[in-house]
């Protein structure tokens, strides 16, 4: 196996103690209403996976594909959002990505949420990067703040490698980033 890249940030036994209590805060605040979970992959596959082992078993789940980055940079654009679809008619739903970083993935999907009919959008990341955001948004369940550096494991890649890495590392800024 190769040597993982970077420092390490977040073992996986910590991610797996926050997850949980993630989980139970969750369950609290949808006790008794019918939940959407919608996941935006790839980033959030495992926290998504491994969130849901704790909620209720009636929990819906869709899956969107949208992507912004290309290396360690956004692109300022989303791609993919003409193909997310889902019957969120009247449902409180609840977004879910591994990252919160300029906040225009979610605030983009959070708009396309509401168009297909949500009720309610509230959003739930495992980590938040501390800068300023270039929308205005907030995630109700946050697992980590974190610094504004680029991580990578648990999901988070730097172009599609290092998802299948159990903890979370940080990488040294490349010339190329900002
Ligand atoms: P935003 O639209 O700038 O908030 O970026 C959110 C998306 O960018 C996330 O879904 C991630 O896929 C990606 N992203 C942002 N920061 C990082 C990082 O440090 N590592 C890996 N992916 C990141
Ligand atoms: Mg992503």
């Amino acid at each position: 196996m190769s040597r993982p890249p970077g420092k390490s940030y977040l073992s996986a036994s910590q991610i797996r103690l926050r997850v949980r209590t993630l989980a139970a805060s969750i369950c609290r605040t949808y006790r008794n209403r019918p939940l959407t979970i919608v996941a935006l992959l790839k980033g959030s596959v495992f926290f998504v996976v491994d969130l849901l082992r704790h909620l209720d078993s009636d929990t819906e789940v869709e899956f969107w594909n949208v992507s912004s980055y290309e290396g360690t940079r956004s692109t300022g654009k989303i791609r993919g959002l003409e193909h997310c679809r889902g019957n969120l008619h009247g449902r409180d739903v609840l977004l879910i990505d591994d990252i919160l970083d300029s906040g225009l993935t979610l605030d983009r999907t959070r708009s396309h949420a509401k168009k297909l009919g949500a009720r309610t959008v509230q959003i739930c990341v495992l980590l938040s990067k501390q800068r300023k955001r270039a929308r205005n948004v907030r995630a109700r369940w946050i697992g980590f703040k974190i610094k504004d550096e680029f991580v990578v494991g648990y999901g988070l890649d730097l172009d599609q490698r290092y998802r299948a890495l159990p903890s979370i590392r940080t990488l040294p800024s490349s010339p190329s980033s900002t």
